[in-house]
């Protein structure tokens, strides 16, 4: 494989781009070289994600758009990730120009099946493991701004939230050593880094060695002060008194934890296998704001999922607005094949009632977040410097502890410096503010 050029595209979510650093970092170690377009690259690897139907459709766009390459010239296309485990090599059936497709637990096979690829032979590995973390493996940082990196703790899902696909596309749940976590903040930080955000699909339930995601928070925390440390994602039916308490206690962990409602009604959650009531999820809301005064909240949501009712859909504005969310991501309801939601429930709410309560939520949760940026005019806040503002060359951009992106005049600063900023005005987006 030495020389060959490879061009990684990379889809979904936060785990997709940590493991695109681990294939880049198992295919350099066979003399691969990491290319910047398709039009280098001797092969493409897609790495895809299948959470909604537009993701996958977005892809099989993209594996179009690739034929007319492979027109003119050689050029191996991989389908990894996601998608790649649920269709498996049905998908290299549907698309013909695809030469290999690859689960997210067989990565290290990649230099052997791609070598077998340019041999003329196609290939599908696309088996689960029970094991498997890439605990050993440094991921190749890509594409970063030097100063925040991403590091997976854990990997699968078996939660079987009845519309998700992520349990069937990512296996058991196994937690990756804690050791070799900690390593791996510290090779960051010494690399100048200066923040590092813990991926899982649910971090609150970490296990390993009987350390607890708490205590390997607190674990990364020591690595330095100057090392801010986030999370995601946490799921509410497992958010622990110990782990809030473990972020109020360190200053560098940061005030911000994205805590995923879905819906905010209890039959809905009931329907959806969330394990968590309204009122559980209200209480858990109680003890952040307990143990951090100062902590932004963010979610994820799904309008119309199978039968839900308009009562349904009141009940999650209604949360929104208890709540009063810092930033949602927010989706219609996308049936994924295979899942119990497929099975056993019918996908009877209208597109476009779909439509309308998603407009709705966005529209309210837009006005919540103007609202709740408009409290912060006045205060002063600790800055991590991001680089040059999109918008103009005189400002740069940083984001607070609470992960609110504040813009302000450059002055003195630069990427990478912790800078003290006091918020003089706010869009429903973005904090605007100056240098103090
Ligand atoms: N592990 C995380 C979620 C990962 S998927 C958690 O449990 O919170 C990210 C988000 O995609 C989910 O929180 C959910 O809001 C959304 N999502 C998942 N499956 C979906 C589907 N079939 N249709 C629409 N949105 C979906
Ligand atoms: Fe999907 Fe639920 Fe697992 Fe999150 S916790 S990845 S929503 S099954
Ligand atoms: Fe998508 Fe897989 Fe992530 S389905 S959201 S890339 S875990």
């Amino acid at each position: 494989m030495t020389g060959k050029k490879v061009y990684i595209e990379t889809y979904g979510c936060q785990m997709n781009f940590a493991d695109s650093e681990v294939i880049t970092s198992i295919l350099n170690g066979v003399g691969c070289e990491r290319c910047d377009s398709v039009e280098e690259a001797d092969y493409v690897l897609i790495n895809t994600c299948a959470i909604r139907d537009n993701a996958e459709q977005r892809i099989h766009h993209r594996l179009r758009d690739l034929r007319a390459v492979q027109q003119r010239r050689r050029l191996y296309v991989g389908v990894l990730g996601c998608m790649a485990e649920r269709l498996k090599q049905r998908l290299m059936v549907e698309e013909d120009n695809v030469s290999f497709v690859v689960g997210p637990d067989a990565y290290r096979r990649l230099p052997e099946i791609m070598t077998r690829v340019a041999e003329g032979v196609k290939v599908a590995e696309t088996e689960l493991s029970e094991s498997e973390t890439y605990a050993d493996i440094v991921p190749v940082r890509l594409d970063g701004n030097g100063i925040s990196a991403y590091i997976s703790i854990m990997r699968g899902c078996q939660n079987y939230c009845a519309y998700c696909v992520v349990p069937y596309t990512r296996g058991r749940e196994r937690s990756r050593d804690a050791e070799s976590i900690v390593r791996e903040a510290r090779g960051l930080y010494e690399a100048g880094y200066k923040e590092v955000t813990l991926l899982g699909q649910n971090v609150n339930s970490y296990r390993w060695n009987g350390v607890s995601f708490a205590q390997l928070m607190a674990m990364v925390a020591e690595v330095s002060p100057q090392l801010r440390v986030r999370f995601a994602t946490s799921h509410p039916k497992d958010l622990s008194d110990e782990l809030l308490a473990t972020m109020a206690a360190y200053p560098n962990i940061c005030k911000c934890i994205h805590l995923p409602l879905q819906s905010g009604s209890n039959r809905m959650l009931k329907l959806m296998n969330r394990r968590y009531t309204a009122e559980w999820y209200m209480d858990r809301i109680a003890a952040v704001r307990r143990f951090m005064p100062n902590c932004s909240i963010t979610t994820d949501v799904i309008a119309g999922f199978c039968g839900e009712e308009e009562a349904d859909h009141q009940a999650t504005l209604e949360m929104f607005r208890e709540v009063g969310y810092d930033y949602a991501y927010m989706f219609k309801f996308s049936m994924r094949p295979d899942t119990y939601a497929a099975k056993h429930l019918k996908d009877d709410v209208p597109d476009e009632v779909k439509g309308r309560r998603l407009e709705e939520i966005i529209k309210l949760q837009g006005e919540i977040a103007l609202e709740n940026n408009r409290r912060e005019v006045g205060k002063i806040y600790e800055v991590l410097v991001e680089g040059t503002s999109h918008r103009s060359k005189e400002q740069l951009f940083g984001r607070n502890s609470q992960n609110k992106v504040i813009v302000f005049d450059r002055g003195d600063a630069k990427a990478g410096d912790y800078v003290m900023v006091e918020v003089t005005d706010c869009t429903a987006a973005t904090l605007i503010g100056r240098l103090v």
